[in-house]
């Protein structure tokens, strides 16, 4: 350690710290512009000028490493006088107009020049002016959507396009020019809408860059800043919403150093206008004669209440069933199933809307079956060797896609990036490796890397001869000319990769949207559970499965036992000790059967055997994929609730609407990907009649005779801890840094980061050998049929957000350039899509990352009713295209 001072204040910092850093340590303050935590010391501004004992001139604090016994002062004549002339140079150009920058009173020049600067200026020259246009006075340009440039306000420090390059590996912005003419500006044309630019905004000390969305609408000491959770990806970037007089302005980073390093993207910063959509339904609404109609709570009640009752009397609990939301807080969807559960007394229950097939429930530390994130987003930056499996992690995951750049980029031994996916993706670039196979057989190709494992000998002496045998007869089914054929991957490829992964020294694997929406997706978990077991990677340090939920709350939807055979913290529904345990709880009986799941509740209802559902914060007319099914299925009810912030398209089917909070208008808790727990508190209140999803239900519930004695969802994080023991030590109190990982067994256990028991390995080192099922080749249908989600949006509810829409406005649907010669079709003409199910015109857009014969379509867009083509028991879904008339 080395010690010195600052301003007599002794302080001790590890060697290789700067005199800022040392300062910051024991509180005392230096001006800064360009120095950036997170980015690279550029020392260019020279406002951080300190005085250090026996140096022959003043030193910038920001990039000067501390000496053992250095004496340092920061406010002598010497250095107030040199601070007083940075800031009167930086000011010859800059205009006085804190009065009309949108940057006021959050602005660094603004704050430095109060503190440090001087009120006279010695430059009587006319200033450089930077004329957009003759008539405007504020010399304002817009550079992206959502992005606008003063450049006579910059102070070039580079923040913006040093973090664009360093952090986001970005670069529609750049400097141009050089001297008192250089400006920060973006190519011809070519505006910037890359997914991180938000942060350039936040990150400019100065008003030289402001939000379209925000500026001039509220200054920032006038609004209240809320602490809350980015509702739009399951990375659980934290926000902080700035709201007044019961309107939100706007979302900004609030740094966890553990998830987001304090940057967001762009779909977190500007989505948030989603909550003050003027479509949000404000009073409950009920059917009369065939038609929905505005109505009251009361009314609203007393109709769902008789009909719950009635169906329950006439065909029993079991012909109720209820959809929970990825969406909705741990505590709205604990409720729910706890009223379901106890007061309904049906287990029907599930949340997971889009997939063909449903995943199996997880249970705990069966890693084959554990359907989250082993490792950690901060351990990422450690990784050896990281694997994307299935998943755009650029589009899908925008924060993790950061901290996987930061691993594979590290400046010593920067982790190896291997990629296999049915399209190339951002990273394709940057990886060592990439595998494109043909949608639908990701199995094959998993099984295709076991077999070189096991064949070339490449597996971990830890794993039995015994069970190497077992695996590689099950094997020997398909030769590897076989397995490439059908994944489209040359032999070749194939081996290198495996061998890649073999002989890596540890493995992180990643999957998203493409595996845990594949009907095939328990088998493909089960094959990656052999991978890692062969190769030994499993228990080894930076090494793990993770699966990668897409929304913002899916993994605390599993955890809070959303499911029909599971109760909160994956307790079986038919354990008789478990259930036994939470009947004493709640005091109150549980159904001793497992319920239906998603699609066996569809079944049901098609079969006359569920009567009534009741939707929370889902659409699945939306998302579910055969929308004809769905539209069908719910037809049928007898009775359908749906209680959302829309009134969404499945709303429209309801006999009952219940107007529900948005994120912004509740507190509670959402559970990120890495199983991080992390709270939210209230910006707003909702609109007209509106309520949080817990509160509706426990209205509902006490109005049926069973009092609930909640008065906030702080109490139900309470007995969260109380009922699922991976939650035991989570209480709101504890969450205010920045979350815990579950497990979290009590109050004195910090969490888990990375999820490896001990005891792991006895319990899962069994390989158990997995088949697939093949893609048929339907020359009728020649173009496979790939979906997914963009960049700038979330599902279907960024729909509603203006700022995100300007950014990316209409769907499309992507194909390969050789194809499009073939159809005769250029980017921006209308092709017909068409499946065995439906079809849909859409624009087209040529896309070298999509392979020929592919097509993919994102699922985002309203207008463009993606599903209609989708079939739910179909494997892959083909279509043909053809020039729309
Ligand atoms: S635009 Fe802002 S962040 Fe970029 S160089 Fe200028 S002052 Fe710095
Ligand atoms: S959408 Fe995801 S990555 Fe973007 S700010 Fe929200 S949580 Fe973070
Ligand atoms: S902050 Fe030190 S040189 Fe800019």
């Amino acid at each position: 350690m080395i010690s010195l001072t600052i301003d007599n204040k002794p302080v001790e910092v590890e060697e290789g710290k700067t005199i800022l850093q040392a300062a910051k340590k024991v509180g005392v303050d230096i001006p800064t512009f360009c120095w950036h935590e997170k980015l690279k010391i550029l020392g260019g501004c020279r406002v951080c000028l300190v005085e250090v004992e026996k140096a022959h001139k003043l030193m910038i604090a920001c990039n000067t490493p501390v000496t053992q016994g250095m004496v340092v002062w920061t406010n002598t004549p010497k250095v107030i006088k040199a601070g007083k002339g940075i800031v009167e140079f930086l000011l010859i150009n800059h205009p006085l107009d804190c009065p009309t920058c949108d940057k006021g009173g959050e602005c660094d020049l603004q704050e430095i020049t109060f503190k440090y600067g001087t009120d006279k200026s010695r430059f009587v020259e006319e200033k450089r002016r930077y004329i957009i246009d003759k008539t405007s006075t504020f010399d304002d340009l817009r550079i992206g959507p959502q992005v606008i440039r003063n450049q006579n306000r910059c102070i070039y420090c580079l923040k913006c396009i040093r973090f664009l390059k360093e952090i986001a590996g970005e670069y529609d912005m750049g400097a141009f020019m050089r001297g008192w003419r250089s400006e920060i500006n973006i190519l011809p044309a070519v505006p910037i809408s890359n997914v991180y630019s938000g942060n350039t905004v936040e990150i400019c000390p100065v008003g030289a860059l402001t939000a379209k969305s925000w500026r001039y609408l509220i200054r920032p000491w006038t609004a209240s800043k809320v602490k809350s959770i980015c509702p739009f990806c399951g990375d659980g970037c934290n926000l902080t919403l700035w709201a007044r007089l019961n309107k939100l302005y706007r979302g900004t980073s609030r740094r966890n150093d553990k998830v987001d390093e304090g940057f967001i993207c762009d779909k977190g910063r500007w989505g948030y206008d989603v909550v003050g959509h003027p479509e949000r339904i404000k009073s409950p609404w009920v059917k009369k004669n065939g038609k929905l109609v505005e109505s009251n709570w009361e009314e609203a009640y007393s109709l769902l209440i008789s009909k719950l009752i009635e169906i329950k009397e006439k065909y029993g609990p079991k012909a109720l069933a209820g959809f929970g939301s990825e969406r909705a807080t741990n505590e709205d969807n604990y409720i729910f199933q706890k009223f379901f559960r106890t007061i309904l007394g049906s287990n029907n229950l599930d949340f997971r809307e889009k997939t063909k097939k449903v995943l199996p429930s997880p249970a705990l530390f069966e890693y084959s079956q554990v359907y989250t994130m082993t490792n950690s987003i901060e351990g990422i930056e450690k990784a050896k060797t990281i694997l994307i499996f299935g998943s755009d992690l650029n589009s899908e995951h925008p924060i993790i896609s950061l901290r996987v750049r930061k691993s594979v980029l590290r400046e010593e031994n920067g982790a190896s990036l291997l990629i296999a996916n049915p399209k190339k993706i951002k990273f394709s670039s940057m990886a060592e490796k990439e595998l494109v196979y043909k949608f639908g057989t990701e199995g094959f190709l998993i099984n295709a890397l076991l077999k070189i494992i096991l064949d070339e000998k490449l597996f971990s002496s830890k794993v039995s001869q015994e069970q190497i045998d077992m695996l590689g007869k099950n094997l020997e089914k398909y030769p590897l000319s076989k397995l490439s054929e059908i994944t489209g991957i040359e032999e070749e490829e194939i081996k290198d990769f495996s061998k890649k992964i073999a002989s890596s020294e540890s493995l992180m694997v990643f999957c998203g949207r493409w595996i845990s929406e594949s009907p095939q997706a328990e088998a493909i978990i089960r094959g990656f559970n052999n991978l890692l077991l062969t190769t030994g990677k499993w228990g080894e340090k930076y090494s793990g499965f993770n699966l990668l939920w897409e929304n913002n709350n899916s993994q605390g939807a599993l955890d809070m036992g959303l499911l029909p055979d599971r109760l909160p913290g994956f307790v079986p529904v038919e354990d008789e000790v478990g259930r036994e345990r939470l009947e004493k709880i709640w005091n109150s009986s549980i159904p001793r059967e497992r319920g239906l799941n998603y699609n066996e509740i569809l079944l049901g209802i098609n079969a006359e055997k569920i009567k009534g559902l009741y939707i929370m914060g889902q659409d699945p007319v939306e998302s579910f994929p055969d929308r004809k099914y769905i539209e069908d299925t719910l037809k049928k009810l007898d009775f359908l609730v749906v209680q959302d912030i829309f009134l969404t398209e499945s709303a429209k089917l309801a006999d009952v609407v219940l107007p529900a909070a948005s994120f912004a208008e509740k507190e509670g808790t959402f559970t990120n990907v890495e199983r991080r727990v992390q709270k939210l508190c209230r910006a707003l209140a909702p609109p007209g009649q509106a309520k949080s999803d817990w509160e509706i239900i426990c209205e509902l519930s006490t109005l049926m005779g069973h009092k609930q004695h909640y008065t906030s969802a702080f109490q139900i994080t309470e007995e969260i801890a109380q009922v699922s023991p991976i939650y035991g030590g989570i209480k709101a109190d504890r969450l205010d840094d920045c979350g815990i990982q579950w497990p979290c067994l009590n109050l004195n256990d910090l969490g888990t980061t990375e999820l490896l028991p001990e005891n792991f390995l006895n319990k899962t080192s069994q390989l158990v050998p997995v088949d697939f099922e093949e893609v048929p080749v339907d020359n009728e249908y020649p173009f496979i049929l790939l979906t997914g989600s963009l960049a700038h949006h979330s599902g279907k509810l960024t729909n509603k957000s203006s700022n995100l829409c300007s950014i990316v406005p209409e769907g499309f649907c992507q194909i390969n350039p050789q194809d499009a010669e073939k159809l005769n079709l250029k980017t921006g003409e209308e092709v017909l899509v068409e499946s065995p199910k439906g079809k849909i015109k859409i624009k087209v857009k040529m896309d070298e990352y999509v392979n020929p014969g592919t097509v993919f379509i994102p699922l985002n867009f309203m207008e463009i009713k993606v599903n209609v083509l989708l079939d739910k028991d179909k494997l892959v879904d083909r279509v043909r295209l053809s020039k729309a008339g």
